[in-house]
C-alpha cells in the first residue's frame, strides 16, 4: 500500500467507531420451532458451518479490531459440542461473553464447566409461564421441565438468573404469570420482549402481532408489578420492550449501521445485524477477508454508514441523527428497498404499511396451530424455487 492510501485508510478508520459487540451465531440448528424465530426463512440452506479453528479465529480478530462483549447465539448455541472450547477461547482473548440459550441441551454439568471455562453471563429464554402453551409454541413436549431445571442450574452455578421471554398476541394476557413464575425461580433480570417482525417472526407477524388493547393491558400489569416488588424490597427487574409497531419514530437500529454491531452467521457470512442477509447487498465472509477489513472497508458495511444515502423525508429530518432512518431490514420487509425511511416513522410514505398492520391486529383470529413453524421442512420450501 502506497504511503497515501495508508494514511486515507487512517482517516477513514478514525471516523467509523470499532466493532464494540460481536455476535457469533453458530449454529442454525436447533432443537426447538418457534415461530418467531430472527433466524432466515431459508436457514436450512445453510450447511457448511464454521469449525472451530475459524471460530477462534473470528473471536480472536474480534478483540484486535476492538470487540469487547461477545454473545453466542443460533440457532441454539449448544448444539456445537465445541462450545465449552470457545468459551475458554472467549475468557482467554479478554471478552465479556453471554450465552443465549433455549436451555434445551444444557445439563447441570455443562453449566458448571461453562462457568469454569469463564463464561460471565446466560440469558435463559421461556415461552410462557404455561408449561402446555410454553411447549406447543416451542415445538417441544419437554421444553418447560427442562428450562426450568435449567434456569435454577445457572443460579446455582453463581450466575445471575436472566430470563427472556417474548411477548406476542398468545402470551401477552400472561404478564402477571409470568412475573409470578420468575418470582418463584428467583430469577433476578425478566426480558419481557414483544416480537420483533424479522424472519419467522414476519412471516407469522398476522398470528403474533398483539392489538393497542392487549398491549395497553401488558404495559399496565407490567408497571403494577415493578411497582409492587420495590415495595416488597425485590431486587427482581422488568424489562419490558414494546413493539415498534405502535410507535410513531423508528427505534435507532443497531445504534446505526456499522456502528457497534457485528454479527457473524454460521457459514462465516458478515453482517451489521442478524436480519440483513435478506437485503439485497453482497456481505463478505470471514473466510475470505479479515473482520478488520470487513468492518472498515467492506461495501456491505460501509453501505448505510452516516447520512449521505438517505432518500427524503429522512435527509431532511432533524431527528436523524437520534434514529438513523430507523432499520433497513424493517424497510426492506415492509416497502421492498432498504434505502426508505422505516415504515414506522408517521412523516414515511409507506407508514399505513404500519397502520395496516396495526388494523390486522385488531380483527386477527389466528391460534398457535395456525402459525408457521421455524423447522427445516418448513424452512426448504423457502429455498426450492
Ligand atoms: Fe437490520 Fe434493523 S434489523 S437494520
Amino acid at each position: 500500500m502506497t504511503a497515501l492510501a495508508s494514511s486515507l485508510t487512517e482517516q477513514k478508520q478514525a471516523s467509523v467507531s470499532p466493532p464494540l459487540w460481536l455476535l457469533a451465531e453458530l449454529t442454525y440448528r436447533c432443537p426447538l420451532q418457534c415461530p418467531y424465530c430472527s433466524n432466515p426463512l431459508n436457514f436450512a440452506q445453510t450447511t457448511s458451518e464454521l469449525t472451530t479453528e475459524e471460530w477462534a479465529s473470528v473471536l480472536r480478530q474480534g478483540r484486535e479490531t476492538g470487540a469487547a462483549q461477545l454473545g453466542f447465539s443460533g440457532g441454539e448455541p449448544l448444539v456445537r459440542q465445541d462450545l465449552g472450547e470457545l468459551i475458554a477461547e472467549a475468557r482467554h482473548l479478554g471478552y465479556y461473553s453471554n450465552l443465549i440459550t433455549s436451555g434445551l441441551g444444557l445439563t447441570k454439568a455443562k453449566v458448571d464447566d461453562f462457568a469454569q471455562a469463564g463464561l460471565d453471563h446466560i440469558q435463559v429464554s421461556f415461552q410462557s409461564s404455561d408449561p402446555d402453551l410454553n411447549n406447543a409454541v416451542a415445538g417441544s413436549r419437554k421444553a418447560f421441565a427442562q428450562k426450568l431445571a435449567m434456569a435454577r442450574a445457572v443460579k446455582d452455578a453463581g450466575y445471575p438468573m436472566v430470563l427472556n421471554f417474548v411477548i406476542h398476541r398468545h402470551n401477552i394476557h400472561q404478564m402477571n404469570d409470568i412475573v409470578a413464575l420468575c418470582e418463584r425461580l428467583g430469577a433476578d433480570y425478566v426480558e419481557l420482549a414483544t416480537c420483533q417482525y424479522y424472519g419467522w417472526a414476519f412471516r407469522n407477524r398476522e398470528g403474533l402481532m398483539p392489538s393497542r388493547a392487549q398491549l395497553e393491558k401488558a404495559e399496565y400489569e407490567v408497571n403494577q408489578n415493578r411497582a409492587r416488588l420495590l415495595d416488597e424490597g425485590s431486587a427482581m427487574k422488568l424489562i419490558f420492550v414494546t413493539p415498534d409497531y405502535y410507535e410513531e419514530r423508528p427505534k435507532p437500529c443497531m445504534n446505526g449501521w456499522g456502528s457497534l454491531f457485528l454479527t457473524v452467521a454460521p457459514d462465516g457470512t458478515a453482517l451489521p445485524c442478524h436480519s440483513a442477509r435478506l437485503l439485497p447487498i453482497e456481505f463478505p465472509n470471514v473466510r475470505d477477508k479479515d473482520l478488520k477489513h470487513i468492518w472498515y472497508e467492506s461495501p456491505g458495511f460501509n453501505h448505510y454508514r452516516g447520512n449521505s444515502w438517505m432518500p427524503e423525508p429522512c435527509r431532511s429530518c432533524d431527528e436523524k441523527e437520534k434514529d438513523f432512518g430507523g432499520c433497513r431490514c424493517q424497510a426492506f420487509l415492509l416497502t421492498g428497498n432498504a434505502d426508505n425511511a422505516d415504515p414506522v416513522c408517521s412523516k414515511s410514505p409507506h407508514h399505513d404499511r404500519i397502520l395496516a398492520a396495526r388494523q390486522a391486529a385488531e380483527c386477527a383470529t389466528a391460534s398457535i396451530e395456525d402459525l408457521t413453524y421455524r423447522n427445516d421442512s418448513n424452512s426448504r420450501m423457502f429455498f426450492r424455487g
